[in-house]
């Protein structure tokens, strides 16, 4: 990433006849842009036949695009396939787990596991490649188009046998990993290894955990492919690949990012379905926070929304300011760049409404204006925001080991590995403080509370890490479904929870799932924590201390009394272990209290956002009015506005929607 801020749109210049491009290069020059991403689903425009190349057509679109002085991200078209692949082998389609094949006309039909069809990917990405190798204009390739979804295709199996036979060597070793021997599933050639699929009900988590990896790194490979041949060809450009945040649950992101030079993700905030907890602001800002925290460095947004989504249906319209707020809460989260989606709304296909910036019709409204004003500003200031970091003494670890275990079995009709993550989030975006996200692995020396929602699956290594980081001094919050599982998805042969039981000083003796039932938290009076009684309706593990203080209890069912949060002191940190899981509420009282108690904390409890990124020794504060009423706010000291230059002290206000930032 340059230390330049990139400003841009998602542009399909194949939707449009060509005598429009300049017009829309103009407005797009106005508006402040110097990015533009084309061509990611043209692969039939490019290659109108096998073998048969056409890129007069984006050739003329790029030199329109930058003689507007704009530079141009190229995606490889691989999501969406011509036709006459499809109509060659039928192989090729993904199917999903209820046993049904795609079929044409939508994207991301293919399986990813499919020799084939990688074959055709790597022809049309190399010739992209070397045909743009040395444009002036192209920056950077984005691969593929929000990679994901699980195939359960013949393919697929004969690739899981293969992805087996590499893990373990020999049938014995998987089949003692996944204790196959249980309802006879004990395999004697890897052949005979199924996919699993619903139709014949829940499978072996062993299996089935390792399908999920599986799925997982299926794309990692394919994208590895595909970015290989880009890298060889173009060293000069930058590859990435454009995730799809917080909310996407079945790729391992930390592995896809791995191979990536940066991160961009697709920020959609106001969205028709609530896949998991939390208000637009908190469920966006988990967005960024989850894309910084894999490679631990900063984003871009190479699609932010550019006005009311709609397939069939249409969601309702960001409010006038809310376009402006979304993009500068992206950067507030760490994104040095910021591509909206789309420039002008499709006329035809499947997204007819989904708004772009401009109109059906071409004409110019208020959300091209209000990306304008944006864009302009972001001339203006984007180099000094650039490069500037988020720091954090905060962390929550994500696990998708323990989120892929944990879709195999719920184990509660109400345990969402999403949700109770969010819960933890909110709490803390509520209160403005910072919080990063990382793996369990990571190194967590720079933080002071740690935090890891339904810590499922526990490898010695993760034991390690987090015991190490509690010596050291910090905070260590569990909660109840920590350390059940091993690494291949099997019970731990031990108490619970398991390789942490040690380190949280206490054994889950029993536990309860609540169903269609609820039980009362009382806090013991006589420890820090003094707060009202919480009622919990999803899951109570029963704790026997070993060593740790009792926080809280049980007031009901069989087990009134029995301790349901302790706390362990171990070297110079502490563990809390939460045995109790119901909503938000928990999360809120205990972030409450661990808060207070710790130095770093700023306790807002507005609805104004809050948070600060570092140009190595100048601190930016940007102030995001999320509500439709003008806010205000107490400044400590003297500060500068880097949008107006104007110094500002006292009370700062800021009008709905409204957008500040400042410099001490
Ligand atoms: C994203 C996708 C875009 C567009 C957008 C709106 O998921 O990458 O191509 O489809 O959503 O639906």
């Amino acid at each position: 990433m340059s230390g330049k801020f990139a400003v841009g749109v998602d542009y399909y210049p194949e939707q449009w006849p060509e005598e429009r491009w300049a017009t829309d290069a103009a407005l797009m020059r106005d508006a402040g842009f110097n990015v533009v991403r084309l061509a990611e689903f043209a692969w039939v425009k490019l290659e109108p036949a096998l073998g048969e190349f056409d890129f007069d057509w984006l050739d003329r679109a790029i030199e329109t695009l930058s003689a507007h002085g704009l530079e141009v991200i190229l995606g490889t078209p691989t999501a969406t396939m011509p036709a006459w692949v499809m109509a060659g082998d039928s192989s090729i389609y993904r199917m999903s787990s209820d046993g049904r094949a795609a079929t044409f006309g939508h994207r991301r039909g293919y399986c990813p596991h499919h020799a084939g069809y990688r074959r055709h990917a790597e022809r049309i990405v190399r010739a992209m490649a070397s045909q743009y190798a040395n444009h002036p204009a192209v920056i950077g390739w984005q691969i593929d188009n929000e990679f994901g979804d699980r195939s359960y295709s013949a393919v697929a199996q004969t690739a899981f046998q293969a992805w087996l036979e590499r893990k373990y060597g020999s049938l014995e070793a998987m089949n003692e990993a996944w204790g196959a021997v249980f309802w006879s599933q004990t395999y004697t050639a890897w052949s005979e290894i199924p996919v699993p699929l619903d139709t014949g009900g829940p499978h072996n988590p062993g299996l089935a955990l390792d399908f999920a990896r599986f799925s997982s790194d299926g794309y990692v490979s394919f994208q590895r492919e595909q970015l290989e041949i880009v890298r060889a060809a173009c060293p000069n450009h930058f590859v990435t690949h454009n995730l799809m945040g917080f909310g996407y649950d079945q790729i391992d992101y930390f592995d896809l990012a791995s191979d990536l030079d940066f991160v961009t993700w697709d920020n959609y905030p106001r969205m028709w379905w609530n896949v998991y907890a939390g208000d637009d602001a908190a469920r966006a800002a988990l967005g960024h926070a989850t894309m910084r925290g894999l490679k631990r460095q900063n984003f871009w947004v190479m699609e932010q929304q550019a006005g009311a989504g709609g397939w069939q249906m249409v969601v309702p319209h960001p409010r006038p300011g809310e376009l402006r707020l979304w993009a500068y809460q992206a950067i507030a989260h760490g994104a040095d760049g910021i591509v909206f989606f789309r420039f002008r709304t499709a006329r035809h296909g499947t997204e007819q409404y989904w708004h772009g910036l401009l109109e059906h019709d071409g004409t110019v409204g208020r959300r091209y204006l209000e990306a304008k004003q944006f864009g302009l500003e972001l001339q203006r200031i984007g180099a000094q925001i650039a490069g500037s970091v988020a720091k954090s003494s905060v962390v929550l670890l994500h696990d998708y080991d323990s989120r892929f275990a944990l879709q195999i079995q719920p184990n509660n009709p109400e345990l969402q590995y999403a949700t109770q993550f969010a819960h933890w989030y909110s709490a803390l975006h509520r209160r403005n403080v910072g919080a990063d996200i990382s793996s369990s692995t990571d190194d967590l020396s720079a933080y002071s509370l740690v935090i890891a929602p339904l810590l499922h699956v526990v490898t010695p290594e993760a034991a390690a890490n987090l015991e190490h980081f509690v010596q050291g001094g910090g905070t260590l919050v569990l909660t109840a479904r920590s350390g059940v599982k091993d690494g291949s998805n099997a019970v731990v042969n031990e108490a619970l929870p398991g390789l942490l039981r040690d380190l949280a000083g206490v054994r889950v003796t029993e536990y309860d799932s609540l169903i269609g039932s609820s039980n009362g938290l009382r806090f013991d009076p006589n420890t820090v924590l003094d707060a009202a009684d919480v009622t919990v309706n999803i899951w109570c593990d029963l704790l026997e201390p070993s060593g740790a203080d009792v926080l809280a209890r049980y007031t009901g069912g069989f087990y009134a009394g029995a301790a349901a949060i302790t706390r362990n002191q171990v070297g110079r940190g502490s563990v809390i272990y939460v045995g109790a899981i119901g909503d938000a509420a928990l999360p809120e009282t205990l972030l409450e209290w661990l808060l207070a108690a710790q130095t770093a904390a700023k306790l807002e409890t507005n609805q104004l956002e809050i948070t600060e990124r570092w140009q190595g020794e100048t601190r930016l504060r940007f102030y995001l009015n999320h509500s439709a009423d003008p806010q205000s706010v107490a400044l400590g000291g003297q500060a500068t506005s880097l949008l107006t230059g104007d110094a500002v002290s006292g009370i700062l206000k800021l009008e709905g929607y409204g957008v500040e930032i400042l410099t001490d």
